[in-house]
């Protein structure tokens, strides 16, 4: 091939290449070890001395013209590759950042964790007790004895007899009062917040697994007054609202005197009426809402639990976790917190 159409191939060649590599092995196919001017080059030798040094000088030429072409044809590829890569990696450092998805408290943990550090600072511990109890710390320890009507209040789920008990699902969480009380010593105050269960129809206002919090105060002259101020002290920290309690008097066997304690309604503020008088419904024009039960410990209770009951009195209380949920954050279904929907989780 003549040399001229040697340098047109090769030229072509070269500025045909799209990338480094294929610039690499246009290289070796005109100028490396077996390239098509190396070979041209070796095969000079075997010309005569005359036609030797014009077609030498011409090849050599040839030789330092394609290598100064081939490094300016791959100065341009490595500029191109550079800017290509630079626009592919490029970071728009004013775009927005990517949102990380935080994990949150369930607004039950929450209102639980609340009432957890409020009855703290009023010095009472925690105390917790199985989900699956026997029927002697859910029922008969707590003055509920078999066949008695009072035993109908609590719609229980019963699992398959077992050798020594009757088992259930705990229907409240007083029998944790009865644990408590058999593995400590009064003077004491607890709380015992946990999930109960029920077999009832489910609505707006009933689930059959809720939560309840239990609160026990034991000692030589524990009243009706010191429970008074602990719960309205509790209530007023909780919804960060001065409130107004009253007791109700009412029938729970584990007490006596037994009552239910309402709540200053935290909608209307009491008064049972909203904005321009329309009726308030939260508290059913009333003004108050029921919020738990609660009384001064049954003797026959702290005999079960293996006091003097002659020696020790005490208040006790239990209280549903989603009815105080459902006022601090104006919930209007209980089946909300059981759902698991994030739409409505991710608001608390
Ligand atoms: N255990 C009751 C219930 O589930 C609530 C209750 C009432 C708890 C009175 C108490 C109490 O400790 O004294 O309905």
């Amino acid at each position: 091939m003549p040399i001229s159409e040697l340098k047109k191939q090769a030229l072509a060649v070269f500025s045909g290449a799209k990338n480094l590599a294929e610039l690499d092995s246009a290289y070796h196919l005109y100028l490396g070890r077996k390239g098509k001017l190396t070979l041209l080059l070796r095969s000079l030798r075997e010309l005569p001395e005359t036609s030797r040094r014009e077609k030498g000088k011409e090849a050599n030429d040839l030789h330092d013209f394609l290598e100064q072409q081939f490094s300016k044809r791959k100065q341009e590829l490595q500029k191109e590759e550079f800017t290509q890569s630079e626009k592919a990696e490029r970071i728009d450092v004013t775009a927005p950042g990517k949102r990380i998805a935080l994990g949150r408290l369930h607004p039950l943990t929450r209102v639980q964790r609340a009432a957890i550090r409020i009855f703290g600072s009023m010095g009472f511990g925690v105390a917790e007790g199985p989900h699956i109890e026997a029927e002697w710390y859910n029922f008969d320890a707590l003055n509920i004895p078999a066949n008695h009507p009072a035993r109908d209040m609590w719609d229980t789920f019963w699992l398959k007899d077992s050798k020594n008990s009757r088992l259930l699902l705990r229907t409240h969480t007083s029998p944790v009062q009865i644990r408590y009380m058999e593995s400590h010593q009064p003077p004491f105050r607890i709380i015992a917040p946990g999930r109960v269960f029920r077999y009832e129809a489910t609505d707006a206002k009933h689930s059959f697994d809720l939560h309840q919090l239990e609160g026990l105060m034991v000692g030589r002259d524990v009243s009706v007054a010191h429970f008074k101020a602990v719960i309205q002290k509790f209530y007023e920290l909780f919804f960060a609202k001065s409130m107004t309690i009253r007791l109700r008097p009412s029938y729970f066997p584990f007490v006596e005197p037994g009552f239910e304690v309402d709540m200053s309604c935290v909608i209307c503020g009491g008064t049972g009426k909203k904005a321009k008088n329309t009726p308030c419904s939260s508290c059913g024009h009333t003004g108050w809402l029921e919020m738990m039960g609660a009384g001064m410990v049954h003797p026959n209770v702290f005999k079960a639990a293996g006091y003097n009951p002659r020696e020790w009195q005490g208040f006790a209380f239990g209280m549903g976790v989603e009815r105080l949920a459902m006022m601090k954050f104006g919930v209007p279904d209980i089946r909300l917190f059981f759902e698991g929907d994030l739409q409505f989780i991710r608001q608390f």
